[in-house]
């Protein structure tokens, strides 16, 4: 029979990368409650009008790369392609204005879209998800990328570039916006035919077009940054200022846009050459109408994201995962008899906290060493006919190569009293 696949571009993580992962999420998580952020847990499946109503109708996610289906109501269900929109919801949905403890929340999981599978880009693909609602400060826009930079030094990453921009507000962005429009109106010829439709809906996409011919078009574009309105200038003045002051290096790239409409003001993205045409590590910005957009208080926000899979790829082509020191016990046995005390041994040393292996099956002596030894334990206990006898177990230190005779009814609090697991 044919064995079944995973769905393409749905990875499994095999336990040989699992601790990659774990460093990666252990590291987010400490640094984000360092600054203030909370976990919100949101679900995996939103009603499909959430992300068409913020991510925006005419964007690639929504026109083309979300899992949608009918429900057993024929409502329509979407896979989370992102985080943002379901944080907002929930925001909203538990009044969590009320409390002004509540601003900062973090989420880690997966996301889905239907893109098409290579190196870095997958259909199922993981976030690290950061927002802060009701805040307009500046300080939090240089404040949220001072903490990625942290992030990413901690998890010794180097390489990588930090991009912002300014997306200005709705009513700059509307004059600019018919600008740019009458500039493709006259270029028609020489776009590409997504652009060339788009042009109505969506102008500013063409800035991200990866067509050669729209990306000759593109530079001779009037900018967004060069007609932003007073208030929004000062604005990103102030981000760059505080940025210099938190000494984390950045280059102000007024043709990035991003690809969700729900941007104003301050937009930012890690960049690096290294994943082959993928060049995104994360990105982010601020979205101060969404939240009255989507039915809720008029309170700005601003967040990010970090792909998983793109920052473990990097992560792995430059550094080595840090080294953890041998640990745990690994309870060897000789004969049936001893295999049934040291299969309770096992298990009273697991309730006790103590992270303990040992095989179901009799095996030889040398099989079972070679395991522990594989394994890495720092411990081996021993244990066949003449321990038994004598109610002691040899006691065999890996990391030092030593050996002693240790009694098996105080096997538990010796291991405590030696500190380690
Ligand atoms: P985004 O730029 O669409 O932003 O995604 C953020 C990151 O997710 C990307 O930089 C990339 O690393 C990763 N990513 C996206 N698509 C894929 C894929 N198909 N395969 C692998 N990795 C992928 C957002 O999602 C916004 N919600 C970020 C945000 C939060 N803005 C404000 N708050």
């Amino acid at each position: 029979m044919e064995a079944i696949q995973a769905i393409k571009g749905m990875n499994d993580v095999l336990p040989a990368q699992a601790p990659w992962w774990r460093h990666v999420e252990r590291t987010a998580r400490s640094l984000l409650e360092d600054f203030g952020y909370l976990e919100l847990r949101i679900p995996v499946v939103e009603y499909t009008d959430l992300f068409a109503r913020s991510i925006g109708e005419s964007t690639d996610i929504v026109e083309k790369e979300m899992y949608t289906f009918p429900d057993r109501k024929d409502r329509l269900l979407t896979l989370r392609p992102e985080a943002t929109a379901s944080m907002v919801r929930a925001f909203i949905q538990h009044n969590l204005q009320g409390d002004p403890l509540a601003r900062k929340f973090y989420f880690l999981g997966p996301m889905f879209r239907h893109e098409r599978p290579q190196k870095g880009r997958y259909r199922q693909f993981h976030q690290i998800d950061a927002e802060v609602f009701g805040e307009d400060s500046p300080r939090v826009d240089a404040e949220i990328m001072y903490m990625l930079r942290l992030f990413l030094e901690r998890l010794g990453l180097s390489g990588v570039v930090l991009r912002i921009n300014s997306l200005g507000c709705p009513q700059c962005r509307r004059l600019y916006r018919r600008d740019l429009q009458e500039f493709l109106e006259a270029r028609l010829d020489r776009l590409c035919p997504d652009c060339a439709r788009r042009r109505h809906t969506n102008p500013l996409r063409s800035f991200d077009c990866k067509a050669e011919r729209c990306g000759e078009v593109m530079r001779e574009a009037p900018l967004l940054l060069d007609s932003v309105c007073p208030p929004c200038a000062e604005h990103f003045q102030r981000v760059q200022g505080h940025l210099k002051e938190l000494e984390t290096p950045c280059e102000v790239d007024p043709c990035m846009v991003r690809g969700l409409d729900y941007y104003v003001r301050t937009t930012f993205e890690i960049v690096t050459d290294r994943l082959g045409a993928q060049d995104a590590v994360g990105g982010g910005g601020r979205y101060d109408g969404l939240m009255r957009d989507l039915g809720g208080p008029d309170l700005p926000g601003i967040g990010f994201a970090i792909g998983m899979e793109r920052l473990i790829l990097l992560l792995q082509q430059e550094s080595a995962l840090p080294e953890t020191e041998a640990d745990g016990v690994y309870v060897a046995v000789l004969g049936e008899k001893a295999a049934d005390r040291g299969f309770l041994l096992a298990q009273q040393l697991r309730k006790s906290g103590i992270r303990t292996r040992m095989d179901y099956e009799s095996r030889s002596l040398k099989s079972q060493m070679r395991r522990a030894d594989k394994w890495g334990a720092r411990y081996v206990l021993i244990l066949g006919e003449n321990e038994l006898a004598s109610g002691e177990i040899q006691w065999r230190d890996m990391a030092r190569k030593t050996q002693e005779m240790v009694k098996l009814d105080t096997v538990t609090e010796v291991l405590r009293a030696r500190g380690r697991r």
